[in-house]
């Protein structure tokens, strides 16, 4: 069978376990007989496999326990809106560092305005002026801040915050192109969330890290569905969840324990 990998926009190359036992899992499902994509979300063995997806993710990137890990559909740009939802009140900066960091921008200011606080959603520093050819250095981030956002790597652009910056309010990171490829501090953020499809699986689900302390402080109503509280409280299966994306997830992060986990990866990112 021709082999060829895809290097254009998109979804990442998986390990080749990962999509096999995917192929054995979509005939049959942990033994049950069922195609992995016809099970009940509420049966045992599929909730075995979001217990180990959650606990790979904690073991893997060592998250502290004060951390809730949750896994939702809509896409990364679907978290743009989660973040501004669930954390604007007054005031919210953003590290504006391409076209992600826009789009995530944007859906803030669009929050701000539709809670009566037009242009308190900003980017605190841009690279715009170079079309993002590079991360702004040397600004201030203001202490009166919901929060700070970065991207920590800008797909298409290929600039990257390779550190976990220290930040005077809650740091909230999409990660969704460098997720799982070095050690982080999770302890350094107050959100962390992306998509799979770039590091970790398939398009269809996203991760998000959340500090339990960040939330709950928003006045305004959030609807149900875009309440991270809402799936952390239903571990995540508050709906049915895209069961294929996760259960690839937990194949792919399986693999990355095998071969070392994060620290191995990272040492191998450096060497290629
Ligand atoms: C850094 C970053 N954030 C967000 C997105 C948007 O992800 P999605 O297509 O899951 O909405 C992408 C997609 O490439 C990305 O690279």
């Amino acid at each position: 069978m021709k082999k060829a990998y895809n290097f254009f926009a998109g979804p990442c190359v998986l390990p080749e376990e990962a999509i096999n036992s995917t192929i054995d899992a979509l005939k049959d499902f942990a033994g049950t007989g069922i195609p992995l994509i016809s099970i009940s979300h509420r049966s045992k063995e599929w909730e075995g496999v979001m217990n180990e997806c959650r606990a790979l993710w904690k073991e893997l990137l060592q998250i502290p326990d004060n951390y809730h890990v949750v896994f939702l559909g809509g896409g990364a740009s679907l978290q743009f809106l989660y973040v501004a939802m669930n954390l604007f009140e007054n005031k919210a900066g953003y590290l504006e560092t391409g076209v992600w960091a826009k789009k995530a921008l944007k859906e803030a200011q669009g929050i701000a305005k539709s809670r009566g606080k037009e242009g308190a959603a900003f980017a605190v520093a841009s690279s715009a002026d170079k079309t993002y050819c590079y991360i702004p250095k040397g600004y201030e981030i203001p202490t009166d801040l919901d929060y700070f956002h970065i991207t920590t790597n800008n797909t298409i652009y290929g600039t990257e915050i390779k550190y976990d910056m220290d930040c005077p309010v809650t740091l909230v990171a999409d990660m969704s192109s460098d997720i799982m490829s070095r050690p982080v501090d999770v302890s350094k953020y107050g959100l962390i969330y992306g998509g799979a499809q770039k590091n970790v699986g398939p398009a269809g689900v996203i991760f998000a890290i959340i500090r339990d302390d960040v939330l709950g402080k928003v006045s305004s109503y959030i609807p149900t569905m875009l309440d991270y509280r809402t799936h952390i409280e239903k571990e995540s299966m508050f709906n049915t969840p895209p069961v294929f994306a996760i259960y690839v997830m937990t194949q792919t992060l399986k693999w990355l324990k095998g071969i070392g986990g994060v620290e191995a990866i990272n040492k191998i990112n450096i060497t290629c």
